[in-house]
């Protein structure tokens, strides 16, 4: 059983070079990417990963400081995870969805057991932006009203009504003006919307513009409002204590559905299972994906209150997918959060956070000129890096990179880390059971990458 936080530090598996540079090439010949000109790319092999290491295919180690798109929560190749998905593999591959199974009754028993409230009926859908789709259907039909609400900057996804709940730049070019999803402005002090000067500021005046918004819209034409407990790609901007809990009660008050979209932050991400736990908030409809089996097998979710499960008693639930609940990423989910549990790495996560990353985040905020703001809980944090602090101009533009962020990014990899990056900003997201060593040995790598940040502001 792999208890150590360790996985990985020490091991160096066989790289066959020549296997990699095939898989380079074929990839460049029929591989289509996501969210990138074709052409303009060039990605890196990753032949192995242990842990929180990966290897690309020349054999070098790279510490992995995204998780991948922030889903290993439980590190690369959890041994327990690897078994039980062979395992479910020899008994039973595939089942139906109309069919009850072992694993899929478990998995749903266990994050049942671990989602706040009584969410305790789940439907399995693939991945995160088809668990928004389903809970945004849930919604309408459970209200009867047509629209939804979301936040700018957010991601709830990349299929069509997903996207368009989206609230960055990836919208743009798929906006199909989708009917019924609505912005608003979210609390963010850093670039504040509401000139506020603090968290209880800010919070109550974006409670008062989402309050404006709903009235505007006409509260009986919302179905919903979907809100990232912590929005996660856009910039890991943690609300003010009191906005979950005010957007709650805004729910309450007007009959609209409270989505929290926890694709990224589930499963121990922000120190906690889910970061509502944060604001002691329980939404109607909490949806799930990445960390709830670390996406070693597709798998994502939507956690229903029992008010919504039972407009759905008597009456068909008009949605479905071939593989709601499938054995191999539900048994992958069971093992998951067993792992998680007895490995204690939710607690691990908070420690992380409150003991590593978040102390030498403050320093760097003071030592050097370059880092605008730091912020973040458990293994979820981000950088905010800008040329002038007194301006706050970003060192890349709203939805856009620059040549001094991709200087960035290759001298974070030829130190050996792996980072997530997202326009003006370096995310401190790795998975939640890393060694402190480990986030130690990054941490000083990103030390040494901000000084030459620094001299690219002339700081
Ligand atoms: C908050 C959030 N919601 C939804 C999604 C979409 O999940 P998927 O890519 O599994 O469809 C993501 C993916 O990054 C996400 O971060």
């Amino acid at each position: 059983m792999s208890t150590l936080f360790e996985h990985g530090a020490t091991l160096a598996p066989q790289i066959d070079a020549a296997a990699a540079q095939r898989a380079y090439e074929l990839d460049r010949l029929h591989v289509f990417h996501s969210w990138s000109a074709q052409d303009l790319i060039s990605p890196m092999v990753i032949s192995a990963a242990q842990g929180s290491y990966v290897w690309d295919g020349d054999g070098t180690r790279y510490l992995d400081f995204s998780s991948q798109l922030v889903n290993t929560n439980i590190g690369h190749q959890h041994e327990r995870v690897v078994a039980a998905i062979a395992e479910q593999a020899a008994k039973l591959c595939t089942i139906a969805p109309t069919y009850a199974n072992e694993a899929r009754s478990e998995a749903a028993r266990l994050i049942s057991e671990r989602t706040p409230g009584a969410l305790n009926r789940v439907f399995f859908t693939n991945g995160g932006a088809d668990a928004n789709e389903h809970a945004v259907r849930m919604a309408r039909l459970h209200t009867g009203r047509p629209k939804v609400l979301s936040a700018y900057r957010s991601y709830h996804g990349g299929t069509q009504l997903a996207v368009n709940l989206t609230g960055d730049p990836r919208r743009w070019a798929n906006d199909s003006a989708s009917t019924g999803t609505v912005h608003f402005f979210p609390p963010y002090l850093y670039r504040t919307t509401f000139h506020s000067t603090t968290h209880a500021e800010e919070c109550e005046r974006a409670l008062a513009h989402l309050e404006q918004v709903i009235t505007f819209e006409g509260p009986s034409t919302i179905a919903a409002i979907m809100l990232e407990s912590v929005p996660g790609t856009a910039g890991i901007y943690v609300p003010p204590p009191g906005y979950l809990q005010g957007v709650r009660e805004l729910c309450t008050r007007y009959g609209i559905v409270f989505i929290a979209d926890e694709v990224m932050t589930g499963f121990g991400r922000t120190g906690r299972w889910f970061a509502v736990e944060h604001d002691g908030v329980v939404p109607d409809l909490l949806t799930f994906a990445k960390g709830v089996n670390s996406g070693y097998v597709p798998l994502g979710g939507v956690a229903i209150s029992p008010e919504i499960a039972a407009t759905f008693g008597e009456r068909v639930y008009p949605g479905g997918l071939t593989y709601s609940g499938h054995p191999l990423a539900t048994a992958a989910a069971v093992a998951t959060i067993n792992a998680m549990q007895d490995e204690k790495m939710v607690e691990h996560a908070a420690m992380l956070g409150t003991d590593v990353i978040g102390p030498a985040l403050a320093q760097f905020a003071e030592r050097h000129a370059v880092v605008g703001e730091t912020r973040g809980l458990g293994v979820f944090w981000a950088i905010e890096l800008v040329r002038n602090r007194e301006t706050r101009e970003p060192l890349a533009p709203y939805g856009a990179s620059s040549p001094d962020m991709n200087q960035l990014i290759a001298e974070c990899k030829s130190r050996g880390l792996l980072p997530f990056v997202n326009f003006n900003r370096i995310h401190v997201v790795p998975p939640c059971n890393t060694s402190v060593a480990d986030v130690e040995k990054g941490l000083a790598i990103l030390d040494d990458v901000l000084t030459i940040a620094d001299g690219l502001i002339g700081g």
